[in-house]
């Protein structure tokens, strides 16, 4: 079975379904409300355990209701959260998501996410070490983000970042990078090249190998000195596209050890069946699901 540790943030997803999204000052009346857990590595490790990898979490929840929820949803789902901390006197994250016509967009407050230190991933070095591949994102402080590199190097073990909520980056900790999993925006950020519009040149002068996702196009992909090849995209009816990156990146790992390719390809399939369905966590499918998309879809 794969062994996956993912550190990163942990959010409980605030979702509004409105028939479009609300201008500045402007008040709407939207569908319905839901309460759904969220957070980029919460989705991540959630994504990877029903894909039917052995998962471990390592991340911070608040000592509030929601964080309580997400504890208990994370032990629902199959994931290890030995090293999940509950932060006394701080909320957990929360990500208002406003849903109109499959696109959303998304406010978050950190919170006990941003607890989150080297030490505590020090501390969970033994099981990065037994590891397959590393998860990581920047919902948690860079500091946290570097100790994960850093640890995951001393120990030999892959690391996928997903550079979301993109920033620039020390191209020191690219180089330590197994996979870097950027949209198009976020690698032009992460690389400090605003106004590039060329991916394929942005993929050829990054200094570690890159999956970039497209949405609907699919993924275009580069490993070590080769040119950027391309997966298409599979076409589905989108209802909500929140964690279609993070599903993404968990069936990127899951599948690594089958190839590049054919872990971009069932990576693409799996992002596409979360994006027609609702939530971050809520549209994720298991590994048989992913199965059947692919015997139905070219
Ligand atoms: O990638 C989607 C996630 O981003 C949401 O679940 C939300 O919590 C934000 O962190």
């Amino acid at each position: 079975m794969t062994r996956i540790v993912v550190v990163g943030s942990i959010n409980m997803d605030l979702v509004t379904l409105a028939p479009r999204f609300a201008g500045p000052g402007e008040t709407l009346t939207g569908d319905r409300f839901l309460t759904i857990p969220g957070g980029k590595g919460a989705n991540q490790a959630v994504a990877a355990a029903r894909l039917g990898a052995s998962v471990s979490m390592v991340g911070c929840v608040g000592d509030d209701a929601f964080g309580k929820q997400l504890y208990d949803g994370l032990v629902t789902e199959g994931v290890d959260v030995t090293h999940v901390t509950r932060v006394d006197g701080i909320g957990s994250g929360t990500a208002s998501i406003t849903v109109a016509g499959g696109e959303n967009s998304i406010v978050v407050v950190p919170a006990a996410n941003g607890r989150v230190t080297p030490a505590q991933v020090e501390a969970a070095r033994d099981i990065i070490r037994g590891a397959d591949a590393v998860l990581v994102q920047l919902e948690i402080p860079l500091d946290a983000v570097d100790a994960t590199l850093r640890i995951a190097q001393d120990e030999g073990v892959p690391v996928i970042l997903n550079p979301a909520p993109a920033q620039l980056l020390p191209v020191e900790w690219l180089s330590r990078v197994r996979f870097l999993t950027p949209n198009q925006h976020e690698l032009a950020t992460v690389l400090g090249a605003h106004g590039e519009t060329d991916f394929r040149e942005l993929m050829r002068r990054a200094p570690c190998p890159v999956v970039l996702t497209r949405g609907e196009d699919g993924a275009w992909f580069r490993d070590k000195d080769d040119e950027p090849r391309h997966q298409s995209g599979f076409k589905v009816d989108a209802v909500d596209s929140t964690g279609a990156g993070d599903t993404f990146n968990a069936a990127l790992a899951v599948y690594l050890a089958e190839g590049l390719d054919v872990a971009v390809r069932k990576a693409c399939a799996t992002a596409a069946i979360a994006v027609s369905r609702l939530g971050a966590q809520g549209g994720m499918p298991r590994a048989d699901e992913v199965t059947a998309f692919l015997e139905t879809h070219q």
